[in-house]
C-alpha cells in the first residue's frame, strides 16, 4: 500500500491532471461508485384508525397518515413506482393507549390487520413492522415504567416479545425493534425460532441515538404530547459515542439480528461507515424526519433545489457504507429517478 501510494505520487501536474476524469458526463458516469436506485429506498407509511382517512401531517408536509381503506391503494402506488419495502408506524387513538401498552400485540390490532391486508394483496412486497411500545403508551416512552418513570428493561422485553410474534403472525417480512432495551433481539429471535417464524428477518435498530431530529416523527404517531419534556437517553443512545455502537451491533448480531440500523442518517455518516467496515453486513441508515422536514422547509422557502439536494444526501448515506434508506423521500426520489 506505501509503495504503491509513492510510485502514484510521482506523477504530478501536468502528466496527471486530475480533471481529465471529470471533463464530460460520459466519463464521469463510467467511473461512479456509487448508484442511488429505488431498490434501496424503503418508505415509512404512518397508520391511523377509521375510515376513508388520508390525513396532512403538520409536522411532515407531503406525508400522511392513512385509513386501512386508503393503505392499499398508496401502497398500490408505490409499487407501480418501483418501490419494494414499506416501514409501517400507527398512529393509535388516546383510549387504547395505556400504561401496559396492551394494544402493541392485539392480533387484531391496526398494525396487525394492515401487515395482512398488504401481504393478503401483495405477497411479494416488503412489510418492515417498528417493534416499540411508543405509539402504545399512555407516557409515549419506548417500554413500560416504573414509579419514578424509568424504563423497566425486562418486562419491556416481554411485551416486545409478544408484539414481534403478533406482527410475524400477521406476516410481516422483518420485524424492526426499534426500542434500544437490552436483550431484546436474544428474546424475540429465540421466540420467533419457538413459533417457527425461521424467515422472519430482524432488522434492529442497534445505534439508535437519542436524537433531536425525531420530533415530527413524535408528532405523527401522536406521542409527542403524551411525552412531554420527557426525553429518551436512559435507553437511547448519546451523540457523542462512537465505539459504544460498535459493541451495540455486535450484541445484536451475536444475539440474532440479521440486519441493523444506524439512526439518524446524516450526521452519523461515520457511524454507518465504520459498522460497514467492521461487520461487513447490510447496513440500513433511517434518514429521519427532522432530516426529511430540514430540506423541505428550505424547499419551500426556495432557497435550495430540493431535487438535487436529496438525490445528493441519500447518495452520501449509501456512499458511507448503507446498504438500504428508509426516507420519507422514497416516493418523490422514485418518481424523479423515473
Ligand atoms: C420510536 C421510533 C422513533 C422513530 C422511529 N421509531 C422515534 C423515537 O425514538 O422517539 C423516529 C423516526 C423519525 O424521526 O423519522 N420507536
Amino acid at each position: 500500500m506505501k509503495r504503491q501510494m509513492k510510485k502514484l505520487s510521482k506523477q504530478t501536474y501536468p502528466s496527471l491532471r486530475m480533471r481529465r476524469l471529470r471533463n464530460n458526463s460520459g466519463i464521469r458516469k463510467l467511473i461512479s461508485e456509487t448508484k442511488l436506485t429505488v431498490d434501496n429506498l424503503v418508505q415509512p407509511i404512518f397508520v391511523t384508525e377509521g375510515k376513508n382517512k388520508t390525513e396532512k401531517i403538520s409536522s411532515l408536509p407531503g406525508i400522511y397518515r392513512y385509513s386501512e381503506d386508503n393503505l392499499l391503494r398508496e401502497v398500490k402506488k408505490l409499487k407501480s413506482l418501483g418501490i419494494i419495502a414499506v416501514a409501517l408506524f400507527p398512529n393509535i387513538s388516546k383510549n387504547n393507549k395505556s400504561e401496559s401498552a396492551n394494544e402493541a400485540f392485539n392480533n387484531d390490532g391496526l398494525i396487525q390487520r394492515c401487515i395482512r391486508k398488504i401481504k393478503n394483496k401483495f405477497p411479494n412486497f416488503i412489510v418492515i413492522s417498528d417493534v416499540a411500545l411508543d405509539p402504545y403508551t399512555s407516557h409515549g416512552q419506548d417500554g413500560i415504567i416504573d414509579s419514578t418513570g424509568y424504563i423497566i428493561n425486562d418486562i419491556t422485553n416481554d411485551v416486545l416479545l409478544k408484539q414481534a410474534l403478533s406482527h410475524a403472525e400477521a406476516g410481516s417480512d422483518i420485524v424492526a425493534p426499534s426500542d434500544m432495551m437490552d436483550g431484546r433481539i436474544k428474546i424475540i429471535r429465540k421466540g420467533l425460532e419457538k413459533e417457527n417464524f425461521y424467515n422472519t428477518k430482524i432488522l434492529s435498530y442497534s445505534a439508535k441515538y437519542a436524537s433531536s431530529y425525531y420530533g415530527p416523527f413524535r408528532d405523527a404517531v401522536g406521542s409527542i404530547s403524551a411525552l412531554g419534556k420527557a426525553d429518551k437517553k436512559t435507553y437511547q443512545m448519546d451523540f457523542s459515542n462512537k465505539s459504544e455502537a460498535i459493541r451495540e451491533v455486535d450484541l445484536d448480531l451475536r444475539e440474532g439480528a440479521d440486519l441493523v440500523m444506524v439512526k439518524p442518517a446524516l450526521p452519523y455518516l461515520d457511524i454507518i461507515s465504520l459498522i460497514k467496515k467492521t461487520f461487513k453486513i447490510p447496513v440500513f441508515a433511517y434518514h429521519v424526519s427532522g432530516e426529511y422536514l430540514m430540506i423541505k422547509s428550505a424547499a419551500k422557502n426556495k432557497s435550495i433545489d430540493e431535487k438535487l439536494i436529496v438525490i445528493e444526501s441519500l447518495t452520501c448515506i449509501k456512499r458511507s457504507g448503507a446498504s438500504s434508506i428508509i426516507t420519507y423521500y422514497a416516493k418523490e426520489v422514485a418518481q424523479w429517478l423515473n
